[in-house]
């Protein structure tokens, strides 16, 4: 059975860590005999500029039938100028709406060959080894009503609505207290229960269910706090838990404990474990097109995708086992170099990786 796997590069330098990812997908399917048939499609600012809407109905479509979706990043400077409704972002929430992709899991792992380009003392971070689970069709991000309006004095005015209801706070809870099981036993939810009604509901939602998690240590924590623990004592955490604009938020803040943004895979999952990969980086569109991206965030997704949405976790080690031996091989991107001159490129990057899959194999 051959597996459907669609890629939407994107924007700026999507398009270049997508096919190094790729290239390493077809090396792994290679060596374990898997079948993968690849379909490309425009997501983002390129969709605007080729179709005139940032998530096409074409790619709408190929996205619905594929098995597994893996995504570069979108948005840069030259959509900023249109109004929110129509920029390159709103494409990316539409998928993740459409395909309802609201498990939203970035784990935060330090390779200890980057102990030293964390942006924390090596000893706080030696063996840190985090999953963010952030809510991800939900909460402000979606919430209605919003909009700008002008009163009639001529007054503008902003709003958003942050809005869970109690089957979207348990679904996702309850695969957070999953993860916890398979992983330290520990989940951290975070919220703003001291201030916000919609997170003081979170904090009962997710008490109710620990009773069925007895193997789960439970504890809860407001937002604010959880920012600073992640930067004074980040070990303490296993899973955290969180809705969706905390989580977008933490979970930038703990990329950056591991070395670089440009580590960091992630995996956006509906019911099904269908779903779409990411490096949690963006466009970075003042590196795009001179081969400087890093695109182990991009590969690394592409190991989850294989683990969780084609049930293929050998294939999965693999690709993160050759990332491991390249890093302990000393080659470097520029993000995590450390030294301006010695850095290689996104290629050569890939190459690497796709040599390892076949020594390692
Ligand atoms: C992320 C990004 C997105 C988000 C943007 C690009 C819409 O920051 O995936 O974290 O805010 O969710
Ligand atoms: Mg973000």
């Amino acid at each position: 059975m051959a597996y459907r796997v669609l890629l939407l590069p994107g924007d700026g330098i999507g398009p270049e860590v997508v096919s190094q990812a790729q290239r390493v997908m077809e090396a792994v399917s290679a060596q374990f005999g898997l079948q993968l048939e690849f379909d490309s499609a425009d997501l983002g600012g390129i969709a605007i500029d080729r179709q005139g809407d940032p998530y096409p109905s074409s790619t709408q479509t190929l996205a619905k039938s594929a098995d597994a979706i893996l995504l570069g990043a979108v948005g840069g400077p030259k959509w900023d100028v249109l109004p929110a409704s129509a920029r390159p972002e709103r494409g990316l929430l539409a998928i993740r709406a459409d395909l309802d992709l609201f498990c939203n899991l970035r784990p935060a792992l330090l390779f200890p060959q980057l102990a030293a380009s964390s942006s924390l003392k090596p000893e706080l971070v030696a063996g840190l080894d985090l999953l963010i689970v952030r809510e991800l069709t939900g909460g402000i991000y979606f919430g209605q009503p919003r909009g700008i309006e002008t009163s009639t004095a001529g007054i503008r005015k902003g709003f958003n609505t942050d809005v869970y209801d109690e089957v979207e706070i348990r679904r996702i809870a309850r695969l957070a207290f999953q993860f916890a099981q398979k992983r330290g036993g520990r989940l951290c939810s975070v919220d703003k229960a001291n201030v916000l009604e919609v997170t003081m509901l979170w904090r009962d939602v997710v008490s109710e269910l620990a009773s069925d998690y007895p193997d789960v240590e439970l504890s809860h924590m407001y937002v604010d706090n959880a920012a600073m623990q992640l930067v004074r004592a980040p070990k303490q955490f296993d899973v955290l838990l969180t809705g969706n604009l905390f989580g977008d938020i933490l979970s930038d803040t703990a990329a950056m404990l591991t070395g670089s943004i440009g580590m960091l895979p992630s995996a956006s999952l509906n019911a099904d474990s269908r779903g779409l990969y990411e490096p949690v980086h963006g466009s970075a569109p003042d590196i795009a097109g001179q081969g400087k991206a890093n695109p182990l965030a991009t590969i690394l997704s592409a190991a989850m995708l294989f683990r969780y949405s084609l049930d293929q976790s050998e294939a999965a080690d693999l690709i993160e086992k050759a990332v491991e031996h390249v890093l302990d091989s000393g080659l470097r991107t520029a993000d995590i170099s450390g030294k301006e001159s010695e850095f290689v490129t996104t290629q050569t990057m890939g190459d690497a990786v796709v040599a390892a899959i076949s020594t390692l194999a």
